[in-house]
């Protein structure tokens, strides 16, 4: 895949002020649930939470965007590994073009090498464009035209109480970006958190709700989306890395495998790298007004760091749950102890 970097977008602000409105209008009448930030509240929209300034785009994408055969979509909930896939999958499409000392995720932030759909990005682009985008958007709430088109989809989804953990940590951050003067009370305890996110009202939640419609869709359209576990990727990364080559149309040749190539494009994306590349860590990301430094998005990037901040009550409810929502889907997550 060709590209010219950084690529032509529509960002959010293309949206016209007259859809704007009417989107706000509808997004007014919708119930508002306070509790993760003051920044916003969560409102319920075709069965899942969002923050309103990300609503608009999705309604936006969901009216205008047009899918082409050839893209290929990102999908996640929040805090599963999304910017680890975007980075393994640029740099597995683009690595004819760029070699790790001149790739654009050296000097631009990981999300920003990938857009999200969900922030309007894209939304009206025509013509050729670079195939990979993203969007924390559950299956059933993705633009009609994604489906019709028969694009391709990368799902990647995580233990829930890693997930859980990251998303606590991950909100309290962008809250202390965005208000000066914090009030007691303006972040989010665990248990507040936790409470939330076990009766499924967390963003993009209910989690297992979004795990599940691209479990089963992945199930019904295998050759059209690849279904990832961040856990198992961890775990293999060589295999999956590979996977993904296949998948997203570009296999490793056995040259390049026997050259090292494989190795050199996790290595570059791994979590010691990429969080230590400068504009990771010191940049400022916007989305939709709000600003959250780009650091916030690397963490700590291990398997089952739950266990340094829910007790393993917490752990086991939270298990149960997911056990009972997936049932007979054949989907479970089972994680190792911490490594
Ligand atoms: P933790 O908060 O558990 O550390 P997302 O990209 O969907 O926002 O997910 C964020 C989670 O992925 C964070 O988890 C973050 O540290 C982790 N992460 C970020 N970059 C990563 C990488 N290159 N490899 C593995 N994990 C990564």
């Amino acid at each position: 895949m060709e590209i010219s970097f950084p690529f032509q977008t529509n960002l959010a602000s293309d949206i016209s002020s007259e859809s704007r409105e009417k989107y706000q209008k509808l997004i007014a009448t919708l119930p508002k649930e306070n509790g993760w930030t003051p920044m916003q509240p969560l409102c319920p929209y075709q069965g899942f939470w969002f923050f309103p300034m990300f609503l608009e785009g999705v309604m936006y994408t969901q009216d205008h965007f047009q899918a082409q055969s050839t893209d290929i979509l990102l999908c996640s909930s929040m805090k599963t590994g999304t910017a680890w896939l975007k980075a393994l999958s640029f740099s597995i499409a683009t690595r004819t073009q760029f070699n790790n000392s001149i790739s654009p995720l050296q000097t631009t932030f990981t999300h920003e090498c990938i857009p999200f759909l969900d922030y309007g990005e894209y939304a009206a682009s025509q013509g050729p464009r670079f195939p990979l985008l993203a969007t924390h958007v559950p299956y059933t709430c993705l633009p009609k035209s994604v489906i019709d088109s028969g694009c391709k989809i990368v799902y990647i989804c995580r233990d829930p109480k890693d997930n859980f953990v990251s998303l606590w940590h991950f909100v309290r951050t962008a809250t202390r970006n965005n208000i000066k003067e914090l009030k007691e009370g303006d972040l989010i305890s665990m248990e507040e958190a936790f409470e939330l996110y076990c009766k499924g009202i967390s963003l993009y939640g209910p989690y297992w709700e979004h795990v599940w419609g691209y479990w089963n869709a992945s199930l019904e359209h295998p050759e059209k989306i690849l279904f990832l576990k961040y856990e198992d990727m961890m775990k293999e990364t060589e295999s999956y890395a590979k996977r993904l080559a296949e998948f997203l149309g570009c296999p490793f040749s056995l040259e390049e495998e026997r050259g090292g190539k494989i190795q050199e494009i996790i290595q570059f994306c791994s979590f010691e790298n990429l969080s230590n590349v400068e504009v990771n860590k010191t940049g400022i990301h916007q989305a939709q007004g709000r600003l959250v430094e780009n650091k916030a998005y690397f963490r700590k990037g291990k398997v089952g760091d739950w266990r340094n901040y829910l007790t393993a009550e917490m752990g086991e409810h939270l298990d149960k749950i997911m056990e009972q929502k997936l049932s007979g889907s054949g989907l479970t997550f089972s994680v190792s102890p911490q490594e």
